[in-house]
């Protein structure tokens, strides 16, 4: 996420001056390990899971809710196929912000 620095601030030995333009990445930060124990291992059920997905703060997105319930239940009804099998090798999107296939082809049996 693009930002624009507001005041002067130092981050991690760096100085930061009001009006320099600063690219954020959520997703690294959604893998950092000082956060969440194993970053890489995909668990649903994790505890104390401040992740960025959504942003934080001013700019927390107001589609949060839609967008989690689309994702359950788009879950549910693709969890009732036993077997999955994948079509193709996906395609990656070339989009530094969004990290993901451009599709993907899937048969559900
Ligand atoms: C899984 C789905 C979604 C994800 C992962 C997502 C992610 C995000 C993120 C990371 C931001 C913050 C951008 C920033 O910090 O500059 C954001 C902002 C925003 N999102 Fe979403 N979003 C999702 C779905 C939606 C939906 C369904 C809507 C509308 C119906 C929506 C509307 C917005 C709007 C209007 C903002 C700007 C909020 C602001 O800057 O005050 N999003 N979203």
């Amino acid at each position: 996420m693009g930002r624009v620095a507001r005041v002067d601030f130092e981050w991690h030995d760096q100085q930061v001056k009001a009006g320099d333009r600063l690219f954020l990445s959520f997703a690294g930060a959604n893998r950092d390990e000082s956060q969440f124990p194993e970053p890489d291992r995909f668990d649903i059920g994790r505890a104390d899971n401040r992740h960025l997905g959504f942003s934080t703060g001013p700019h927390y997105c107001i589609g949060a809710a839609l967008g989690r319930l689309e994702a359950r239940l788009a879950l549910e009804a693709l969890l009732r196929f036993p077997r999955w099998e994948l079509r193709e090798l996906p395609a990656w999107l070339d989009n530094l912000t969004v990290r993901g296939p451009k599709s993907l082809r899937v048969a559900l049996g």
